[in-house]
């Protein structure tokens, strides 16, 4: 039978020996969410298709080329979650978590799907992590919210990512804004991709974040949204340019930033590295005070981020940051005989029973290659057990790197003395 060995192209697996780099970068945002007053939600791989072709949008590319959608045994079109947005709006409402009062604060650790073209940071399944507030429509809310995501970059020890921010205001300036995007493009309609061609009526800011490098040339002399934005939009992305100077976050406002789906309104906002290719950023996300009513709720304004995990990785990787290897193995006993076996067993579970890594021979290893294995995983202390440590009930513990030995009875005491040992021992101090 052929081998099956070969994962689906732009899917990436996390070995064992990597996903503490996973883990480490997982919990600093786990701590800041939470600093910030966020709880964790956990919503489901896929949902109805209808959910992302209304929250994420018809035109966009994700809805129009990039969603994994397959019809269920019963019939129902289902997709696997592109982005996080959607679902946590969703089951937002399924729940009616408005009655819980407001805001609402989730945050998510998500795997996504996107049919791209894979390449360096761009995934088939990627994964994100994000937060979401609903129920606000403060400035300061769109302020908080980018301070959360710098800070976490910042615990990350991520430098040279630039955060860029604009405001693409609501539906009001929108509808001129989108008339003056039309005029604009119609001069090029020889020369628009066909996609685009599509979106000049619907909705044609979706022309300004083409992949096609043609499209993009023309894009670039475009009409800005910041001379169409209302008297509130204005005052609104003022006020939260305001309290990003008062909390010291330094960003630019690039008024080409549109971002790639639908629900966005007011604040936008990306942080965006150049160290790591064509698929720099790294952050993204931005107000959505409509998509609540678009899914069948009431008003409720509300706004969001998420940050791709593998590109913050990536990052970390190309600028040298050190994620702490994980602790080592804290004792490895090596046996002779069976019964040293069983004994072990019984020390193994005292010591684990404390809070540290144990391990022992499972695979009939000589003692030989089982000190060399204990060398391998690099376990900072040894024990060998045989017949005569059994027989006096005593054994010798060793560190590894010094090769000092201490004498341990082998009773219901050893795993609180060998706790004190491999304690005071990492702490320089003489036992
Ligand atoms: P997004 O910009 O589509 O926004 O994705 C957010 C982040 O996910 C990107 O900045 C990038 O780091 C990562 N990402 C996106 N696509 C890929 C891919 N194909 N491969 C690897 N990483 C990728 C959203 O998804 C919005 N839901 C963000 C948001 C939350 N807005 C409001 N709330």
């Amino acid at each position: 039978m052929a081998l099956i060995t070969k994962k689906i192209k732009g899917t990436e697996d996390v070995l064992p020996r990597q996903s503490y780099r996973w883990q480490f970068i997982e919990k600093i945002m786990r701590e800041e969410a939470s600093a910030y007053g966020f709880r964790e939600i956990r919503t489901p791989v896929f949902e109805h298709t209808e959910l992302f072709a209304r929250g994420v949008g018809q035109t966009t590319d994700v809805v129009q080329k990039e969603m994994y959608t397959f019809d269920t045994k019963g019939g129902e079109s289902v997709t696997l979650r592109p982005e996080g947005t959607a679902g946590a709006a969703r089951a937002v409402l399924e729940h009616a978590l408005e009655n819980e009062g407001l805001p609402i604060k989730a945050s998510y650790f998500v795997s996504c799907y996107r049919y791209e073209k894979p390449q360096a940071g761009r995934l088939r399944e990627f994964h994100q992590f994000g937060v979401e507030e609903y129920g606000t429509q403060s400035p300061a809310a769109d302020a908080e919210l980018i301070c959360l995501a710098q800070s976490v970059l910042d615990r990350l020890g991520l430098t040279e990512v630039r955060l860029e921010i604009n405001s693409i205001g609501c539906p009001e300036c929108r509808a001129k804004y989108n008339q003056a995007l039309r005029d604009y493009f119609s001069q090029y309609k020889d020369q628009l991709c066909t996609t685009c061609l599509s979106r000049l009526e619907k909705n044609p800011m979706r022309l300004l974040d083409c992949k096609s490098p043609e499209d993009h040339k023309i894009a670039e002399g475009a009409p800005i949204i910041t001379d169409y934005l209302c008297e509130e939009c204005e005052a609104h992305f003022e006020q939260t340019k305001k309290y990003l100077d008062s909390a010291g976050i330094s960003y630019e406002v690039n008024p080409t930033i549109v971002r790639g789906l639908d629900y966005y309104t007011k604040t936008v906002f990306e942080f965006i590295t150049d160290c790591i290719g064509a698929q720099g950023t790294v952050c993204g996300g931005g107000r959505y005070d409509g998509l609540i009513e678009e899914l069948g709720g009431k008003h409720l304004p509300s706004l969001g981020f998420a940050m791709g995990l593998e590109r913050i990785l990536m990052v970390m990787d190309a600028q040298g940051v050190e994620i702490p290897q994980p602790e080592p193995c804290a004792l490895y006993i090596a046996t002779m005989g069976d019964e040293a076996k069983v004994k072990a067993f019984s020390l193994l579970r005292q010591v684990r029973e404390c809070g540290l890594q144990a391990e022992t021979d499972v695979v009939g290893r000589g003692l030989r290659a089982q000190m060399k294995y204990a060398d391998k995983i690099g376990a900072k202390y040894s024990l060998v057990l045989g017949d005569n440590e059994i027989a006096e009930n005593k054994a010798n513990v060793k560190n590894m790197d010094s090769g000092e030995q201490t004498e341990l009875a082998l009773d219901e005491s050893f795993a609180e003395k060998f706790s004190v040992l491999s304690l005071t021992d990492k702490a320089g101090f003489e036992i």
